[in-house]
């Protein structure tokens, strides 16, 4: 078997660790790194600690806090110029997918005059960047792990660009810095990270043993713990499980892509501004009973890591499908499209858009074509 499997050098796991980052960036020669974050969480004032510890030890942070939800090319711009204006050296991602989608963007642009237009698709970055440090504080994108960073367009759709350059120098995982995360988010951004594992672990044309393995833990730790972080969001021990699965899985499906279920939930948040883990959990159970038709042996295989409930009940298709819906019920999410404000002729247009995510339907066990969006979004509805 020929595989290709890369990830980041350095992961730096445990509650407090958030302390250690001085010495990474001491390590990475990093003197003045810019931190790029959102207003909300620069709001709860960890920023501010961040930057106060990094001052004691000489390190002189500046801070880019505007980052959106769907980041739009202005954040990379506004960034970029802050991080020359600062005569910055490095970049620390700080917060979820968006602001560490944001840090990689700038550690490619801030030190190359290029047009991020040649720069979107698969292997399209030709020089170096800056020192990266990935912070999550969320459980769910795995952006910290991924070569992956995702933009909305001016018009509406979501482009990415795809690079090893852009993995991390080290990734800090601090389960600390997700204790207020609300309820809703744990729950759309633990759902998030379910789906990179099940994208992963069925994908058609990377999959690969290293990514399986990843995702049938990272599986393992989501699903007997999201329920317990969304229900006890002070419980460290199931934060910490959740960002570790959140981690364990980006690094499976960045070697082994996702599919159908982010190319569906695509325009969805691009076009109505739905938090992204709510979009794949809209469409996923429809998906699954899609893609059911080719990879039933597959899901069975991870049903019950999914969903300890299944444990020594039959392994049948219906049984995960069934199981994954409840879930999504018991998490309180919404779910059908119609419940986040979508109408029903709004669906032709998406499914338009997200036929257009190539980059993700090629990897789709099962081949999708216009009329299948269709039927899934109406289904879904
Ligand atoms: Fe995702």
């Amino acid at each position: 078997m020929s595989l290709n499997f890369r990830t980041v050098p350095l992961v730096e796991s445990g509650l407090g660790k958030i302390s250690i980052l001085s010495d990474v960036c001491n390590q990475l020669n990093i003197k003045k790194p810019l931190i790029i974050t959102d207003q909300g969480l620069f709001k709860l004032g960890f920023v501010k600690e961040i930057e106060k510890s990094l001052s004691i030890k000489n390190i002189s942070p500046c801070v880019y806090n505007s980052v959106k939800a769907d980041p739009p090319e202005s954040n990379i711009f506004e960034a970029v110029n802050l991080f020359q204006n600062h005569k910055a050296d490095g970049v620390i991602g700080f917060g979820g997918g968006s602001s560490m989608d944001v840090a990689k963007a700038v550690s490619y642009f801030s030190i190359n005059n290029v047009n991020i237009k040649e720069c979107y698709g698969v292997n399209n970055l030709k020089y170096d960047r800056c020192p990266l440090i990935q912070i999550p504080t969320t459980a769910g994108t795995g952006s910290e792990v991924t070569p992956i960073a995702i933009f909305t367009l001016e018009n509406e759709q979501k482009m990415g660009i795809v690079d090893p350059l852009l993995y991390a120098d080290c990734a800090i995982l601090d389960a600390e810095l997700t204790i207020g995360l609300p309820q809703n988010i744990t729950a759309y951004s633990g759902i998030d990270a379910m789906v990179h594992a099940i994208e992963a672990y069925t994908t058609k044309i990377k999959k690969n043993p290293i990514s399986d393995a990843l995702a049938r833990k990272a599986l393992a730790l989501l699903g007997a713990n999201i329920k317990e972080a969304v229900n006890n969001p002070e419980n460290k021990k199931a934060r910490e499980s959740m960002l570790l699965g959140s981690m364990l899985a980006g690094m499976a499906f960045a070697n082994a892509p996702c599919a159908a279920v982010h190319a569906l939930a695509y325009p969805i948040g691009a076009k109505f501004h739905v938090p992204h883990g709510l979009s794949n959990s809209l469409v996923l159970p429809e998906v699954l009973k899609f893609n059911s038709k080719n990879v039933s042996n597959l899901y069975c295989e991870i049903a019950s890591d999914c969903l300890p409930d299944l444990e020594g009940k039959k392994n049948d298709i219906d049984n995960f499908i069934a199981g994954i819906e409840q879930l999504i019920i018991d998490l309180k999410i919404p779910r059908k499209l119609k419940d986040v404000g979508i109408n029903q002729k709004d669906i032709q247009m998406l499914a338009a858009d997200a036929l257009k995510q190539q980059r993700l339907l090629i990897n789709n066990p099962r081949e999708v074509n216009l009329q299948d969006v269709i039927s899934i979004y109406e289904a879904s509805y």
